[in-house]
């Protein structure tokens, strides 16, 4: 019960690595906000997690959208210990073929919902003198890669949020880290497959094998091998942290 009595709201939590991390949070006594623009299957996460789970619609994109959710968080849980910045969309496609509109769409989730998140939390957090805000980040954002230039570019704004937002809020007791997953199977990985059969002519699912088959661990990572880090983050034990993104990826980005 490391997080016995601490309230936490994790965007993008309907499905996949936030649903897993609001499971997690709970396990650990935490009361979590899941905060996901698609309504439906955020209120039937939330419900499948009980009563420490509150199902918040909110997009991420929107400045009072983000603004209702917050407080609307806040009224349920009393008040906000922990943010974790995980809502994101991915793209890909060759340099010559990006879209505007894709774009500005990854840009508006991935980063100014990163940002935006972060100061209505820090509103909450100032006055109490404490808080943590965990960035998703991505091995997307230390490297290039050729057909997912905009993920990529959007992840490593990500990363540099995460050292800014970390400089400037320490002041207030405020911990501001990012995690960078590998390859975590799921369904958006199912999503990025679909792109690669397109562009690099696969089979349904070989992408996937092919980078399972190149972690260093062995395998694909799961939601599950990232929690010990978005637990310990959020303990006393990570209060001397700051500005930080650390890899949670079987090895992959070294490798
Ligand atoms: N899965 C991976 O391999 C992987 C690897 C590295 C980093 N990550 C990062 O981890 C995080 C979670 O990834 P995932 O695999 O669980 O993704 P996912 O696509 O399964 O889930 C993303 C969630 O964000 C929500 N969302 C999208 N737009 C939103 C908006 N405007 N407002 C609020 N919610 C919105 C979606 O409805 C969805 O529930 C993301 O930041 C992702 O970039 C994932």
């Amino acid at each position: 019960m490391r997080l016995q009595g601490k309230t936490a709201l994790i965007t993008g939590a309907a499905r996949g690595i936030g649903l897993e991390f609001a499971r997690a949070y709970i396990a650990e006594g935490a009361t979590v906000a899941l905060a996901d623009v698609n309504s439906a299957a955020v209120t039937h996460a939330a419900e499948s997690l009980g009563p420490q789970a509150h199902p918040i619609v909110m997009d991420v994109t929107d400045q009072a959208s983000i603004e209702a959710g917050f407080a609307e968080a806040v009224r349920r849980m009393g008040q906000l210990d922990i943010l974790i910045n995980n809502a994101a969309l991915f793209s890909a496609a060759p340099i010559v073929e990006i879209s505007r509109k894709d774009y500005d769409k990854l840009f508006a989730v991935n980063v100014a919902g990163t940002l935006f998140c972060t100061q209505a939390a820090a509103r909450h957090m100032i006055p109490r003198g404490t808080g943590t805000i965990i960035n998703m980040a991505s091995q997307a954002g230390r490297r290039g890669e050729g057909l997912v230039a905009v993920y990529c570019a959007t992840k490593a704004a990500v990363i540099s949020l995460t050292q800014s937002a970390g400089l400037d809020l320490i002041k207030h007791g405020i911990n501001v880290n990012a995690i960078a997953p590998g390859v975590v199977d799921g369904e958006h990985w199912d999503g990025v497959d679909a792109f690669f059969a397109k562009y690099e002519n696969k089979a349904a699912g070989q992408k996937k094998r092919e980078v399972g088959q190149a972690v260093p661990f062995g395998r694909m990572g799961t939601a599950a091998d990232l929690t010990g880090m978005a637990i310990f983050l959020a303990t006393p034990e990570a209060k001397y942290i700051v500005a930080q993104c650390f890899g949670v990826d079987g090895g992959n980005w070294m490798a």
